[in-house]
Parts: structure tokens; sequence; C-alpha cells
């Protein structure tokens, strides 16, 4: 018995299971892989701008005739330098908290990258801007691919375009309330994240989300994901209502994957307890491997700048921690399945264990009816 839904059909793959867009790691490389294997790729690419998003296709398209997608955040997840209303307006705080940044480096023997100030252009800069969505969504539609997902946001206002030029379009949600916004938007796939994936996250978890999303969004097919970290995680999911699955943390550990090898040992060696939400990466709520940055930065009751402002703070101190190949600062997002990640593999394969591994559990499931 062969792992199948209506969105194979959909979606023209062989199997119903989504590399979730996953900035920095879900590459051309990565992705190309999984949609080679059966699935469907997604790029991760949030933060390229149109020259590199073009490159990232072209590339990608070299790499497989299959389909595949490209993920992007959206406005209404970002907002501009806001005023404020009393006391000092964010961008006033970035003196201090760069200044808090430079002496955790300090505190850990990191070389300081971090800037005494920011220059004026940086906290003013077009990072998630209303032209840089537009740039980026005129690419994706010129080069008519075959999936867009947005990661955050409401695709609605590019939708008849995306449509028109044969490109089946994703939303994911994190809320049941936000599935009436983006069903009347006309999406055709909902992904319900829950809250144990890695990220930028959801309060609900995934158990209690996936139903009421499927329920919420009638005949609009859903993908199930946060925590999904092998088949038996996949079997659940179909029995939760979803048409399949869209999975980050465990393409985290695969060769394929965008990281640097400090961060994929990293992964190996992590357990379910080994994440932590923090808001000091992006100014939102985002599921990471648990690090010195975020805990300093809770220690401290810091009040992040609002994304994608916080990058200002927190870019230095990734950068530095990266170069230094120190995951006790910095290692990146990941999901709670991380304990489920033993060794680093080929993408194919992983995507072979959560298909056989989906099959053997839903055929196993009928031994449960007396
Ligand atoms: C390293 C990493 C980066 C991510 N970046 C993005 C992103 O750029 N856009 C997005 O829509 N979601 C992003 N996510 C969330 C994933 O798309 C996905 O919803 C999540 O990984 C699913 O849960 P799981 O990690 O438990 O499989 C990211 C997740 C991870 C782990």
């Amino acid at each position: 018995m062969r792992l199948q839904t209506p969105l194979c059909d959909l979606l023209g793959i062989d199997v119903p299971i989504v590399l979730a867009g996953m900035g920095g790691a879900s590459h051309p490389g990565l992705a190309a892989a999984v949609s080679n294997a059966g699935g469907l790729g997604v790029l991760g690419a949030a933060s390229c701008g149109p020259d590199e998003l073009r490159k990232w296709i072209a590339e990608t398209r070299n790499l497989t005739d299959r389909p595949f997608g490209v993920d992007t955040l959206l406005p209404a997840s970002v907002r501009r330098m806001p005023p404020s209303v009393e006391g000092p307006s964010p961008a006033d705080r970035v003196p201090e908290l760069l200044e808090f940044a430079r002496a955790f480096l300090e505190q850990e023997g990191l070389p300081s990258p971090v800037p005494r100030s920011a220059p004026r252009s940086e906290t003013r800069r077009e990072l998630f801007s209303k032209n840089f969505f537009d740039e980026q969504m005129e690419c994706v539609i010129e080069a008519r691919v075959p999936v867009y997902a947005s990661g955050l946001g409401d695709p609605g206002p590019w939708i008849d375009r995306l449509h028109d030029a044969g490109t089946t379009v994703m939303a994911v949600v994190g809320v049941v309330r936000h599935v009436s916004k983006v069903k009347q938007s006309g999406v055709d796939v909902i992904v319900a994240q829950g809250h144990d994936a890695g990220g930028h996250n959801s309060p609900i978890g995934t158990l209690s989300l996936v139903p009421q999303v499927v329920d919420a969004a009638g005949d609009t097919p859903v993908l199930a994901a946060g925590g999904i970290g092998d088949g038996r995680g996949v079997a659940a999911a179909m029995m939760l209502g979803a048409s399949g699955v869209w999975v980050g943390t465990a393409f985290l550990g695969t060769r394929e994957a965008n990281l640097f090898d400090y961060q994929k040992r990293a992964l190996v060696d992590g357990s379910e307890e080994g994440t932590v939400i923090s808001r000091s990466v992006t100014g939102k709520p985002a599921r990471l491997v648990r690090n010195k940055w975020a805990q300093a930065w809770d220690d401290a009751g810091k009040q992040p700048l609002p994304m994608p402002f916080q990058s200002i703070i927190s870019g230095p101190v990734l950068q530095a921690a990266i170069r230094a190949e120190r995951a006790d600062v910095y290692a990146g997002f990941a999901g709670q399945a991380m304990g489920m990640i033993r060794e680093i593999r080929p993408a194919a394969a992983v995507l072979e264990d959560l298909v056989h591994g989906a099959e053997a559990a839903l055929a196993a499931a009928g031994q449960h009816l007396g």
C-alpha cells in the first residue's frame, strides 16, 4: 500500500511530504533533493532580494524537473520601526541594545563585530519594506513557479496573478482564526503549524491545532506542521485529517541542508528538551536550539525591537557565534523533533523513512480495532 492523498495530484508529486521553507537552510540543493525523491521541495527565500531569488529558482530548475515551491514572508508579519507613544522610540533604544550585545560577546570571549551605533540607513532599511515584498512577488509570478507559500501574512493581494501564472498557493497559519482570512483570499492549501515547530511559533500544540484547522478549512486541503520527525508523525497527521505534511527540522539533519557543520552536530547532539522559544533573534517568538544569547536576553528582561529591526542587534552576535562555531552561543532555529535526528543523512533517505514509516504505522492502525 502506498502513501498517497489527493494532494499528490494537486501538486504533481508522488508522496504528500513537503519540505518546509526554511530561511537559510532550504536552499536549491535541498529543495531539489526532496523534489527528486518524490516530495515537494520548497525554497526558504524569505530574505532573498529579486536577483538572488531568480538565481535560486534557476539553480533549482537545473537540479530537478519536478515541481518545487518558493516560501517568503509577507506584510502583516513585519512593520516599520514604530514611533513610541511615550518614552524612547525603538530607534532610540538601538545604542543601548547594541551595548548589551557587545558586553555579551565580550563575556563569551568572542571578537565583537557589533558597531557602536547603527547607521541611520540601518534603522530605516528596506529589508521587508513594501518595495522588497513587491519585488519578491513580481519575481515569483514572472518565474511561474509551481508552488508559492507565505510563511507569515496573507498572499491575498497577489493571488489572482499567481493563479494566472499557474502557481498553487499555500499559506501557513498558527491559529484557527486565520483560516477564514486565507480561505477568503483563495489559497489552495493551508499549512497548520503548531507549537512544536522550529522557527516562528504558534502558541497552539500541533495535535490540537491540526484537526481544528482541518474543520475550519472545509474543502481546502491542510498540511500538518510542527514536530513531525518520522513516519509515525506523518501517519498521525493523516489521522488528524491532514492531506500531507510540511516538515522542517527533520530535513535539517541532511547533507543537503544549508547549515554549517557545527550546527548539524548540535542537531545530532540535541534532545527534545534542547530548544527554547525566544524573541532575541528576529523580534518575534521563534523556536531555536537553546543557547546563551537567548538566555542572556531573557535574563536581562530585554524587550526586542520589532521584526525586522531586532536583527540589527542579533545579527552581529549570530555572525560572531557562526565564525567561532560556538553552538552554545547560537546554533540556529530547530523544532522539538530535533531529538529524533540521530545522524546526518541524504535528504532522500529521510524522505524515504518518513514515507515507509507512515505506511507501516497506517497499516498497523487497524489492529487497534477489536
Ligand atoms: C531553520 C528554520 C528556518 C525557518 N525559516 C522559515 C522561513 O523562512 N519561512 C517560513 O515560512 N517558515 C520558516 N520556518 C518554519 C518552517 O517553515 C516549518 O513551519 C517548521 O519547520 C515545521 O516544524 P518542524 O520544524 O517541527 O518540522 C523555519 C524553521 C526552521 C527550523
